[in-house]
């Protein structure tokens, strides 16, 4: 039985900072930001947004035209969640007005939850196969004003209906992963900053890339030529590519050419988004989806998942016939073209206006654009959400 991605959706806040000028103001210069890290863009979510608004509004791309009674499971993948014990889930599933009858929890292991929530959701379809499972991969990156991580923040979610028999894309039985104890990344309860060792987690990325691609090409017997595309979790935009270079040699000529033009358009929409951890890669999946020409059903692509902490996964999957009709390409680009640009005054004035780490009553800024879904505030220590 195939089993895979039937439908996805994205969700990114309607603000960005341009990070030419962020580089400036931080006295950079700003080819270091737009090429040797690969970034344009950031997402800038209001506080009005968090992880819950921003994953029912992802899901907006498709939950009226599936069939909601069948979804059995739903699962937030998230590092940016709103309560250490009530999952971002529960919520979302009642903003999305969906039956009482599903089993609904959030997932953590920093970026990797994403994945987590798609091979959960895989092996509950293989044991249900006539239910679907609902999985968002939904966060906000970051790492605090003038810190050297500051760059690769970001916002944003992405929805996926897992079923059997997917219209987009399967999700293939060949999953190669590694989970070590390393402290390249976290964040401390205390702090919505992330902590990281920049240096030492991009290493730690490629070695983790490194072992999981040799444990797999060795269990599959596959090699770069049976791929299409790879698509990396992308922290920032150079990453994935110093990777993918680490292994480019062992392909020919065509291959290398091949992976390196479609990895550039998995790019495109992180480059304007960000860092939006548990769903930068399925990011890059949409990104490589709704830019390509070239892609066809029946094309395999590999899928590198990285959570720091850490856990690497590499995964296959195999586009299915049609499955361009499934995308909402134009709706995302416009999403990207509508947003409106802050200054870096007001892109500071915003990531300071937040929920406080205190027991306070809080009001959201009710003059900033968000979704379909608003946090209002904070009362009596409840978050408060309005549907629009
Ligand atoms: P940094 O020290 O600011 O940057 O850290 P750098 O000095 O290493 O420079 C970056 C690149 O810019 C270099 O190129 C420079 O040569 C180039 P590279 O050697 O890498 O190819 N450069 C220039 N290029 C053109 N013109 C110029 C110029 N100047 C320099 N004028 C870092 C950068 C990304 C490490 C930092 O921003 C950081 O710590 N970010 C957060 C951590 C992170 O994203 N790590 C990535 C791997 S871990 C991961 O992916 C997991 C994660 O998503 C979290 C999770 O799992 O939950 C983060």
């Amino acid at each position: 039985m195939n089993i895979g991605i039937d439908q996805i959706g994205l969700y990114s806040p309607h603000y960005y900072v341009d990070l030419a000028e962020l580089a400036t103001a931080r006295g950079v210069d700003p080819n270091k930001f737009i090429i040797g890290i690969g970034q344009s863009q950031q997402a800038v979510p209001p506080s009005s947004e968090d992880v819950v608004t921003m994953s029912a509004d992802a899901a907006q791309d498709f939950i009226h035209e599936i069939n909601t009674s069948k979804i059995g499971l739903l699962i937030v993948g998230t590092e940016t969640g709103i309560d250490a014990s009530k999952s971002a889930a529960v919520i979302a599933q009642r903003l999305l007005e969906l039956p009482e009858t599903i089993r609904t929890y959030e997932i953590k292991q920093a970026c990797y939850g994403g994945t987590a929530a798609l091979m959960t959701a895989r092996d509950y379809v293989a044991a249900h196969p006539d239910k679907t499972a609902l999985i968002f991969a939904a966060d906000i990156a970051r790492y605090g004003l003038e810190d050297g991580g500051e760059v690769t923040q970001g916002a944003g979610a992405v929805a996926m209906l897992i079923s059997a028999n997917p219209r987009l894309m399967t999700v293939e039985d060949d999953s190669q992963f590694i989970s070590r104890d390393i402290m390249d990344f976290w964040r401390p309860v205390y702090t919505d900053l992330a902590l990281a060792k920049g240096k030492y987690s991009t290493e730690q990325y490629i070695q983790f890339f490194q072992d999981v691609w040799r444990n797999y090409t060795q269990a599959t017997g596959r090699s770069l030529s049976d791929f299409a595309a790879i698509n990396f979790h992308l922290p920032y935009t150079k990453m994935g590519m110093k990777a993918l270079r680490t292994v480019l040699p062992e392909a020919d000529v065509a291959t290398q050419g091949r992976l390196t033009d479609n990895y550039a358009l998995a790019t495109i929409y992180s480059r304007q988004i960000g860092n939006i951890y548990t769903g930068s890669l399925y990011l890059g999946l949409l990104s490589l989806l709704e830019h390509s020409t070239d892609l066809q059903a029946g094309d395999r692509l590999g899928m590198f998942s990285y959570g720091s902490g850490a856990v690497g996964e590499f995964f296959s999957g195999v586009l299915q016939p049609g499955y361009a009709d499934q995308l909402h390409a134009a709706a995302h680009q416009q999403l990207l073209a509508n947003r409106s640009k802050l200054s870096v005054a007001d892109y500071e004035r915003v990531f300071l206006n937040k929920v406080p780490y205190a027991a306070d009553d809080y009001v959201s800024d009710t003059s900033m654009q968000t979704g379909k879904f608003r946090l209002t505030g904070v009362q009596n220590q409840e978050r408060q959400y309005t549907i629009k």
